[in-house]
């Protein structure tokens, strides 16, 4: 039996997060955090007839939501407007996210914490070294949620290939497609690394290549455009989100995951190095990157690094870009903790 707690689930992110959450058969306790209107909202999913109890909280009962819960995920903080970019959103973020985490570390500091408030970068290593400085730090239960980009690169390759061959677009099943890409990296712009891992498909997607790389780093600010100042990705980020929390919860149950390439941007030192990665992302002097991970009861036990002995000489440069821009934002966050008393 696991419970969860999601806090910020009042938020654009949070309610559909909560809807899908409610749905899953692994979740049996779902508990509902935010500073305002989550026991409204907990009282609304607790009559759905599925089997898990749903109770929203007031912003004075953190400690009654976090008590007991094995996942807590944090889509808690601002979003993006059009003209602010993620980084913008660090120093409304950084805040919440700390005292959110020291709650965590206080009341439940087995959970595993799923970071997707933005700057995601910057709020890992934010909640990494609030929880060291509490003497809480288990490396394989923080992790940001990069999903979104997964899933977005995935849709953009199908939707780039049928340019090329609109016989693609006719397939009923486009899953076997999916599997031919993966990202890494971090979760802004350029620190967002799209991997095609069928290298033919480079020769098929032609000057689209580019095209796509671009709309899979920048594809966020789509969502912030056409929603003309009403925030950013809410509905595919709870579906990215409730798809990644479901992977965590099978593994709780000990069954294998149902996506491949699961990636998320954690903590690496620690994990074996190859060559290749040594070179890229710095024998461990970087200390966060997205990458696929291997998850055992619900916490990463090892990162695979495979995929980069075996990237195109584009693909190492934009890891080669990413990370450069990586340290800037890690070293963010953690000065935020590091600095502060
Ligand atoms: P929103 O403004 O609609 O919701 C945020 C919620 O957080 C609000 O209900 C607010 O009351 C709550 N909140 C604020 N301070 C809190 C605190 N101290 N404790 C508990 N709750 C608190 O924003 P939205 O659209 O739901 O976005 C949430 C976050 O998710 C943003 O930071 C956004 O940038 C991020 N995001 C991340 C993505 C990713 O791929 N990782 C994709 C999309 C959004």
């Amino acid at each position: 039996m696991v419970k969860v707690a999601i806090l910020g689930a009042s938020g654009g992110v949070g309610q559909p997060l909560s809807l899908l959450l409610k749905l899953s058969p692994y979740v049996s306790e779902l508990a509902l955090y935010d500073i305002r209107a989550a026991e409204g909202i907990g009282k609304d999913l607790s009559h759905i007839n599925t089997n898990s109890d749903c109770v929203g909280y007031d912003k004075d009962s953190i400690e009654s939501t976090l008590r007991n819960a094995q996942v807590v995920l944090i889509p808690a903080g601002v979003p993006r407007k059009p003209g602010l970019t993620r980084d913008d959103l660090f120093k409304m973020n950084a805040g919440i996210v700390k005292s959110l985490v020291t709650a965590v570390g206080n009341f439940a500091p087995n959970a595993r914490i799923l970071v997707i408030s933005n700057p995601v970068n910057s709020l890992v290593p934010i909640a990494a070294e609030t929880l060291k400085k509490m003497g809480k730090f288990k490396p394989g239960n923080v992790m940001g949620v990069t999903n979104l980009d997964l899933v977005r690169a995935e849709t953009f390759l199908v939707d780039y290939l049928v340019l090329k061959d609109p016989k693609i677009g006719q397939q009923e099943d486009k899953t076997t497609m999916h599997r031919k890409v993966t990202v890494i990296g971090g979760h802004s712009g350029e620190t967002i690394v799209p991997i095609i891992t069928d290298k033919s498909l480079l020769f098929q997607l032609d000057k689209q290549y580019e095209q796509f790389i671009h709309r899979v780093q920048f594809g966020g600010d789509e969502i912030v455009k056409a929603k003309q100042g009403a925030g950013s990705a809410t509905l595919s980020m709870a579906y990215a989100g409730a798809k990644f929390a479901e992977e965590i919860l099978r593994s709780f149950h000990g069954e294998e995951p149902e996506t491949e390439s699961l990636s998320a941007f954690a903590y690496l030192p620690g994990l074996k190095n190859g060559k290749k990665a040594q070179q890229l992302i710095g024998d461990n002097s970087l200390e966060y990157f997205s990458l696929p991970i291997v998850l055992k009861n619900g916490t990463i036990v090892s990162i695979d690094t495979s995929i980069l002995e075996r990237l195109s000489p584009r693909e190492e440069q934009l890891v080669g870009t990413a990370v450069r821009e990586l340290r800037k934002n890690i070293e963010r966050g953690k000065s935020f903790i590091l600095g502060s008393s």
